[in-house]
């Protein structure tokens, strides 16, 4: 037909065969093969039946994402495939999809349409595409409800996970599932369904339910997804749409799943969510790092430091099936990491994460020592003991003694300088920073650090190590904070100063939760540990100019031995569950304080709040991309999706401050640094790209960029 899709004759029964690597999406030359190729075989009078499969791995894995922006900007009216699929049931001869690897999106929608479903039991089904701020828009809200039933059909479109096949044919999304050759087990089913009536899924019905029973199933999904998907038009559209299904006669049902399927694609969310999917594999590229840069092997690991991180580091090594040493100094310690390894992977078992037999596995991969023997083995050691320079040295010395040649040596450090910690070693180019986040073996974020001296196999083996341990990696420049933590900084310091300045902590907070963060700025601190940042401030105070505004508010709590949830009381107080409780000592406190240091109060809107805290990232971000610590903005991006809890659907900061618009943003930030003075300073790549109606997703820095 074309070079995606084969046809064949199999003795009366055509085998249309869509090979389009990696994973048949459903270009638009595939779908124009199909046309031609179900045209073809429906004119042919030899043909009796006709088998629709995929060549390789999968039979499709979706509609082909990059054609989304193409309607959006008007290059293509979207409807190819509805003509398809409408061209697929109305097939005057059986069509039988013979499914293996996944049918999501688009791929379910066009095998739903098909008279037959036979599966690999392998395979797996799934709308997915509320994940990108859309809803199925081929005719999977309508057809999907007759098939499973009102309440799966809600379920799949509008959470999006996928359903194995054998609960697929349970629910009747499948006819049946094949052991064997799946393609040739098609043919013969072929044979057997030829020549007899036709089942069209849309002229289904006795799945739909009645009005009583749909309007409770209908009334829970809503209430689900406003909970679980908070703030996000997509799902609630998908809800709608498989309403209107079980209400409307089937064209109906379509035209308004049309409708709906194009509000939420031109919505800002769904822009936002395909830009986190592509800035995801976006970030794994670095210009000057090909990918055909040899990496190193990394069979074997080493964790030194068993504490809050290594603990969860080491879990993550395992988990990825690589066996890891685990050195502390000291018995006590060593045995409190241990326990809290065991007691992570008891309640995994306990919550069904994991099978008792996966974790007892992995606890064998984990070898606690306390020494070095066995260190002269290792591929990979990560170093995760106490935050300061001294420490880290000796031990980077002691690990350039123990180590093989060409071992990687990754330190976990958030806030030290990775080129001072490489010269204490022998091999600077061996060394590089894995900043893993809190809990490790939980948070998908891995920024890594390169240094100066780090070789180009030590990041392209990291890169490719971070995917093997199912994180993001993100590659960043070597500067205090890297960039996560040296964004977070000025937004923490905002939501203090807007304290300071009179607004409550829970209104600082819900400001920052209704803008979509997983938590407020206050709450996040005292998570964390106010004490930390503190105990940073205090290091860096010689640094701070004695004319500029500094918070204060977090350290005097500090100073009452309110370090957060740890002690009971931080910003909040905390229940024996550990749930905040809003704590007026707090309010009477900041507010003498700010009279003490003459900082009048007053009534902050929360569209302050958000434009103060949001922007204060924004403006850090902008100096960070200018100075090449990050590669692109999307990096940044991705960085805090993962590791902040920043809305996916706002896209990340950079590219939140894009669609709200650079020069709007600018302004306002013109307009804080009139009140607040030169903390707030804009950058000078937002005044340039502002100046220019620039964005930040278009801001390509020259080529050679490094994230230095
Ligand atoms: P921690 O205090 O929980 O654990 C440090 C562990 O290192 C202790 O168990 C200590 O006994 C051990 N240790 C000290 N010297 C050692 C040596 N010479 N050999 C072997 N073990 C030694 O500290 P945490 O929180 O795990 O932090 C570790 C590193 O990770 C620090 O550099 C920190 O900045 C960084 N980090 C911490 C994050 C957090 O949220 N806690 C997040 C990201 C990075």
């Amino acid at each position: 037909m074309n070079d995606s899709v084969h046809l064949q004759n199999h003795n009366e029964i055509a085998v249309i065969t869509i090979d389009n690597p990696p994973v048949n999406a459903l270009s638009p030359a595939v779908i124009e093969g199909l046309l031609a190729a179900f045209a073809q075989s429906e004119a042919d009078d030899t043909v009796n039946a006709i088998v629709l499969t995929g060549a390789g791995k999968t039979f499709i894995a979706g509609a082909d994402i990059r054609e989304f922006g193409k309607i959006v900007s008007g290059q293509s009216r979207g409807r190819a495939l509805l003509d398809l699929i409408d061209r697929v049931e109305n097939c005057r001869k059986p069509v039988i999809m013979a499914i293996h690897g996944t049918a999501f999106g688009g791929g379910l929608e066009l095998a739903m349409a098909g008279h037959y479903r036979l599966a690999d039991p392998g395979a797996q089904v799934g709308q997915p595409e509320v994940k990108l701020g859309l809803i199925p828009g081929a005719g999977g809200t309508q057809r999907l409800p007759r098939l499973a039933g009102v309440a799966k059909a809600v379920e799949m479109c509008a959470e999006g996970n996928p359903v194995k096949a054998e609960d697929a044919a349970r629910l009747g999304i499948l006819d049946g599932m094949v052991r064997g050759d799946l393609v040739a087990e098609a043919i013969t089913f072929a044979r057997e369904v030829a020549g007899k009536s036709i089942p069209k899924t849309r002229e289904r019905t006795e799945k739909l339910g009645d009005a009583s029973q749909n309007a409770a199933i209908f009334a829970a999904a809503r209430e689900t997804a406003r909970k679980k998907q908070r703030n996000l038009i997509a799902p609630l559209a998908a809800i709608d749409a498989v309403e209107a299904a079980t209400q409307l006669p089937f064209d109906e049902g379509i035209a308004l799943e049309r409708r709906l399927f194009n509000e939420c694609l031109f919505s800002d969310q769904s822009k936002a969510l395909i830009h986190v999917f592509f800035g995801e594999r976006e970030v794994a590229r670095v210009p000057d790092i090909p990918k055909e840069t040899p990496t190193l092997p990394v069979n074997t690991a080493a964790v030194v430091g068993a504490g809050t991180m290594g603990s969860g580091i080491a879990m993550v090594f395992a988990n990825a099936g690589i066996p890891v040493l685990v050195k502390e100094t000291e018995q006590a310690a060593l045995d409190r990491g241990l326990a809290t390894i065991q007691k992570n992977y008891a309640n995994s078992v306990k919550r069904g994460r994991f099978t008792q037999q996966f974790a007892d596995e992995r606890m064998q991969l984990i070898t606690p020592t306390l020494s070095y023997d066995g260190f002269s083995q290792i591929d990979m050691v990560i170093e995760a003991v106490f935050e300061g320079m001294a420490l880290k040295k000796q031990v980077f010395a002691e690990l350039d003694r123990m180590c093989k040649p060409g071992a990687i040596l990754a330190s976990n450090t958030s806030t030290l300088n990775v080129d001072e910690i490489a010269a204490s070693t022998s091999r600077p180019e061996s060394v590089i920073g894995t900043h893993f986040f809190s809990p490790a073996n939980v948070m998908r974020l891995l920024e890594i650090v390169r240094g100066r001296a780090s070789s180009k196999e030590v990041v392209a083996t990291c890169m490719q190590l971070a995917k093997k341990l199912g994180k993001v990696g993100v590659l960043v420049g070597n500067c205090r904070g890297f960039v996560g933590n040296r964004m977070f900084h000025p937004y923490i310091r905002e939501a203090t100063f807007l304290v300071e300045e009179g607004a409550s902590v829970e209104a600082v907070d819900k400001a920052l939760y209704d803008f979509g963060m997983a938590m407020g700025p206050l709450a996040t601190g005292d998570l964390a540990g106010l004490d930390v940042g503190w105990r940073i401030r205090k290091e860096y105070r010689h640094l701070e100019k004695p004319d500029v505004r500094q918070a204060f508010a977090a350290d005097r709590l500090c100073e009452l031995g309110r370090y957060g949830q740890k002690t009971g009381a931080g910003w909040y107080k905390y229940d024996e569950n550990r749930r905040p409780i809003p704590d007026p000592a707090v309010a009477d406190l900041v507010r003498r304080w700010s009279a003490e240091a003459g900082i009048p109060h007053r009534e902050i809107p929360s569209q302050e709040i958000v434009e103060r805290c949001i922007y204060a990232l924004v403006n850090e971000g902008a100096r960070i991309l200018e100075e090449g610590y990050a590669l692109r903005a999307v990096d940044i991006d991705i960085i805090y999706i993962n590791g902040y809890g920043f809305p996916a659907y706002r896209g990340g900061p950079m590219w939140y401050a894009d669609t709200v618009g650079l020069r709007r943003v600018y302004d306002r930030i013109c307009e804080f640094e009139r009140q607040h003075g030169e903390l707030w300073t804009p950058a000078p790549l937002l005044k340039k790209l502002a100046e220019s109606n620039r964005t930040f997703a278009s801001f390509i820095r020259e080529p050679g960029a490094t994230a230095a």
